[in-house]
């Protein structure tokens, strides 16, 4: 048998529920995984680890037919109840197909996994194997022993969990990324340190550890190399990256900023998500200095209101945020924010929220994502007394999005005879002669123009603004490979 070079998908944006895209192939001699992503882009990049994994050390080829693999893995999210409550739903429709295949391999990382170790198995007994978001590069051994002991009785069986957080170790494990596209996600940190009352990552996915930088810059230029044109930085609490140098010294987030912009070929900077205590005035001498840094920041706030921010321990004001943003607006005039908002947080009055609707509206924001608080066991914010009935929290959400759509609206409205910096990703499917590409603010663009441009970066004049997220133009200049 002749094992296909395994190759994983371009990295979708994150959304609630995402498969990882398959290499088709027609061989059913070949071993298929089939992943689950659930959550964030953390999750979507150790999914693609996990593939790259499993395609490296088993000959795992990806498929997008849970009906038709050999394993099935579930990365799970549980940030909110709601997105933990899809676990046991999930698996229990994975069960059946476990029924008609006993030889089925069942697997669930992420951080339900880790929050819920083998409580998940006593749940679901048919899971094989339970591995959290800092174990997922032992998952080959731990196929390996589920394999060994497949055939043994039940009670001579050893249960396959392993959540723990053995610091950084998980990337040295990994194998290099490999690539389609000209986007990529780097993970530079792993975990949280700032124990936002309501949040469940820093026990999840554990305290904040950085990549050593040597490792993040050797990952970004190998990428670069392949082709790749636009990196995110991934951490969830990114801008605290602290990476230690070759020398034994710490390399801040601005400074690695600064690292990744010499690298040749890295014509666009993102990074996710980030923390506004953390969002130095270095950081923003990078959004004057790196002209690869996009025009687009998202930097949650949660509130609006002084008194909610201090209940959910962000531990800083409005003012601090409105005057970093001001900072940031004179370097970059053009810069496009987004935010995340929690609404009915417990204790929240209708005047909190008044002043939260009010800040989203001052502030300006090009886009922004908002949920109902949950509830979530373990952490500080699960204690507090929570009397706002739930139906009051749903018309708060309800009024917030409306705002927000309105002012994504507006935003892209304003973009028509704008000239934007865009990435030309592909040729449209629908016609060779129109190229398709993203502006700074993640919008697509499309325009006329020559499928050997694809991977290259051009200044495009928007003419016609077509939905929320498309918009037409012409090609103003076409900046010469940055390779
Ligand atoms: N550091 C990451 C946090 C990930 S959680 C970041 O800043 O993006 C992503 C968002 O989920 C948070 O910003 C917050 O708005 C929301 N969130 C986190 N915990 C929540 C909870 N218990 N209930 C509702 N929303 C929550
Ligand atoms: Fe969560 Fe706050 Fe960290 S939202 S991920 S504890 S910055």
């Amino acid at each position: 048998m002749t094992v296909q070079t395994f190759i994983p998908s371009a990295v979708k944006a994150a959304s609630e529920n995402t498969v990882t895209q398959p290499t088709h192939t027609t061989d059913v001699s070949i071993k298929k995984l089939y992943i689950e992503t659930q959550g964030c882009q953390m999750n979507e990049y150790d999914s693609h680890r996990m593939a790259d994994l499993l395609g490296d050390s088993h000959g795992y080829v990806l498929t997008d037919n849970p009906n038709d693999a050999d394993i099935l893995l579930m990365n799970t999210c549980s940030i909110r109840e709601k997105a933990q409550e899809k676990v046991f739903s999930g698996l229990g429709r994975w069960r059946k197909l476990k029924e008609q295949n006993p030889d089925l391999v069942i697997g669930v990382g992420g951080c339900v996994a880790s929050q819920e170790g083998d409580n998940i198995q006593k749940r679901a007994p048919y899971v094989d194997m339970v591995f959290g978001p800092q174990t997922l590069h032992r998952l080959p051994q731990m196929l390996d022993q589920h394999q060994a002991q497949v055939e043994k009785p039940k009670k001579e069986k050893i249960k396959l969990v392993d959540i723990s957080f053995p610091d950084i170790e998980k990337f040295d494990f990994l194998p290099e990324p490999r690539v389609e596209g000209f986007k990529a996600f780097v993970s530079i940190m792993e975990g949280c340190s700032k124990y936002c009352s309501f949040c469940v990552v820093p026990y999840t996915r554990g305290e904040e550890v950085s990549r050593p930088l040597d490792d993040v810059l050797a990952e970004i230029a190998g990428l670069a190399e392949k082709g790749v044109r636009e990196i995110s930085l991934l951490g969830q609490n990114v801008n605290g990256y602290r990476g230690e140098t070759f020398e034994g010294e710490i390399c801040t987030f601005p400074e690695l900023l600064r690292l990744v912009a010499e690298i040749p070929g890295i014509g666009r900077l993102r990074y996710t998500t980030s923390h506004p205590l953390e969002f130095s005035d270095d950081l923003i001498q990078c959004y004057r200095d790196l002209p690869q840094m996009v025009s687009h920041l998202h930097l949650p706030v949660q509130s609006g209101s002084n008194d909610v921010l201090q209940a959910m321990k962000r531990n800083h004001t409005i003012d601090v945020y409105i005057d970093k943003i001001a900072k940031l607006r004179k370097v970059r005039p053009d810069m496009h924010l987004s935010s995340d908002f929690i609404i009915g947080f417990p204790g929240e009055t209708d005047e909190h929220f008044a002043e939260t609707l009010q800040f989203i509206k001052d502030l300006d924001f090009d886009h922004s994502y908002s949920f109902v608080y949950s509830k979530r066991p373990g952490t500080p914010a699960s204690e507090l007394p929570d009397d706002t009935p739930e139906q009051v929290k749903k018309d708060r959400l309800a009024q917030v999005q409306q705002v927000i759509k309105q002012s994504s609206i507006d935003k892209t409205d304003a973009m028509l005879g704008k000239i934007e910096r865009v990435l030309i990703e592909k040729v449209s499917d629908k016609d060779p002669n129109v190229l398709v590409g993203t502006a700074d603010n993640t919008r697509l663009v499309t325009f006329i123009g020559d499928a050997t441009w694809v991977g290259r970066f051009a200044e495009i004049e928007i003419t016609e603004i077509k939905t929320l997220n498309l918009v037409y133009g012409e090609l103003l200049n076409l900046e010469p490979d940055v390779a």
